[in-house]
């Protein structure tokens, strides 16, 4: 290509962004091996497991490279990915973002200081409230990368609230996982609990 063009193109921002689209028919044919954990529709049959059912389909793929990368740590899925191209992980994505996410229920106990944080954040920390990023219902915004919480196991939410909040574990580093590992530090224990079960059965 002339020179001139790509540089042209590099400044308008046209090249470097070309994210495989994904085709859910083609990601179907590819998920045998995800099934066993997370379940064929994405509604994994166990708490530790995340479902993947109605989760965007940008968070789905970050995931996917993250975890590809090294830069989050699923033992459970280690060398899983290896093989993996960007279009397999676009087809991916686009398939579990197609299912229907299952809904779970709340601890009436905890439902109170869960929605409040969740909804009004906590102005004395400085923790803003939830719902601003991942929607008043929990179902994020596909379009930003803010996953779908929504329905989403209890024990696997505490678990990345947690991970989020450690300097050494779990998740990436990058912005989007930095702006989390801001807010999760602003956490107790307590609300996390609180959060996690809200979450679960907020719909
Ligand atoms: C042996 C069980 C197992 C298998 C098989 C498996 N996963 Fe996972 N997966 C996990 C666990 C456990 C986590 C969450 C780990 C954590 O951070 O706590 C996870 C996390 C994920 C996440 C991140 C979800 C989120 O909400 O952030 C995605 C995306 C994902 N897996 C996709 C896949 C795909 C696609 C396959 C098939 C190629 C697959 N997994 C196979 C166990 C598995
Ligand atoms: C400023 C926007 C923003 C706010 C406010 C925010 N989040 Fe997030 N959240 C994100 C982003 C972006 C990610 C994805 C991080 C990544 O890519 O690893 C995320 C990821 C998560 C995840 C991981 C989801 C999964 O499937 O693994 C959980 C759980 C979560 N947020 C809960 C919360 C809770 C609870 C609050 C309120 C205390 C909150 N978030 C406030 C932007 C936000």
């Amino acid at each position: 290509m002339n020179k001139l063009i790509v540089s042209l193109l590099l400044t308008l921002g046209i090249t470097g962004v070309a994210h495989a689209a994904g085709d859910a028919r083609a990601g179907q044919t590819k998920i045998a091996v995800c099934g066993a954990c997370h379940g064929a529709d994405g509604n994994s049959p166990v708490p530790n497991f995340p479902k993947l059912a109605g989760q965007g389909e940008r968070y789905l793929a970050k995931q996917m490279h993250d975890i590809k990368d090294g830069k989050r740590t699923v033992l459970e899925m280690t060398g899983l990915l290896a093989n993996s191209s960007d279009q397999d992980i676009a087809d991916l994505a686009a398939y579990f973002a197609g299912q229907k996410g299952s809904v779970g229920a709340a601890d009436p106990k905890l439902v109170a200081r869960g929605e409040k944080l969740f909804r009004g954040g906590d102005l004395s920390k400085g923790l803003p409230a939830c719902a601003g990023c991942h929607a008043p219902n929990g179902t994020g915004n596909a379009a930003a990368g803010f996953p779908h919480l929504s329905g989403q196991y209890a024990q696997y939410t505490a678990k990345q609230l947690t991970d989020f909040r450690r300097e050494d574990a779990g998740r990436a580093n990058d912005g989007d996982a930095m702006t989390m590992r801001t807010i999760a530090r602003k956490l107790s224990d307590e609300d996390i609990a609180a959060l996690s079960s809200y979450i679960e059965g907020l719909h």
